[in-house]
């Protein structure tokens, strides 16, 4: 029988707890008290692209599927990024973390229920949690580098709402949903990676 309800309720369940610990991350929450460089914000950001560009890549390359029916294209950050990056004096340059990251994401255009796990992951979160940790770098780096945070969409809470309704009504079989769930664990345990490797390179340079 496949599971129709409430998947979205049982994704965020399933993943809550490596929710909170991605959330406590040291660099990330030593960058929205304002402890840390615009120089390690632009490491983040840097980052962020070169995640970005595969996930976005990847959605685009996986045809019809949950991925696709999941993605709006007022969701994508590349350009946005870009324009952050510009601000910041970045570039695209992965940690090790980064791009076995990204490689992982490539490698997920052919599986539209894995790859929706880290479309759930990223985008949801930067339309939930990210609105906070966007209006925190506003006020410590400045409007001009914080794009990646603000969407073009009016009401966020009715795009979430939407976006968990898509979920529910997938239909995904039993197999599907424990992959999805997988996927997604994954997806938290790749953020975590990659911020554990830019707090290793900000110790190593500091
Ligand atoms: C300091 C860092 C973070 C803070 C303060 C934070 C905070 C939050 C909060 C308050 C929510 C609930 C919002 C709501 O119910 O509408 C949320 C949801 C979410 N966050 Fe975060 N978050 C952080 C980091 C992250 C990271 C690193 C990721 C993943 C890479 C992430 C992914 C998500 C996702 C996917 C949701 C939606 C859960 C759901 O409703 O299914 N967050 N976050």
């Amino acid at each position: 029988m496949p599971q129709t309800s409430d998947l979205a309720a049982r994704l965020r369940a399933a993943t809550w707890s490596a929710h909170q610990s991605a959330a406590g991350d040291a660099f990330v929450k030593g960058l929205l008290r304002g402890e840390r460089t615009v120089a390690d914000y632009a490491r983040l950001a840097s980052q962020h692209l070169v995640i970005y560009r595969a996930l976005e890549a990847a959605v685009a390359a996986s045809g019809s599927g949950l991925a696709a029916s999941l993605h709006d294209p007022a969701l994508e950050r590349v350009a946005a990024i870009e324009a952050d990056l510009a601000a910041l004096g970045g570039r695209a340059d992965p940690t090790p973390a980064t791009a076995a990251y990204a490689r992982h994401l490539a490698g997920l255009a052919a599986d539209p229920v894995r790859l929706a796990a880290h479309h759930y992951t990223r985008y949801l979160g930067d339309l939930s949690g990210g609105q906070h940790i966007g209006r925190a770098l506003s006020r410590h780096f400045g409007e001009a580098t914080t794009s990646f945070y603000r969407f073009a969409i009016d009401d966020l809470d009715a795009f979430k709402q939407q976006y968990r309704a898509t979920l529910d009504a997938a239909g995904l079989v039993a197999v599907d949903e424990r992959a999805l769930l997988d996927e997604a664990a994954h997806a938290y345990a790749a953020a975590h990676a990659v911020h554990a490797s830019l707090a290793d390179e900000a110790a190593m340079v500091a």
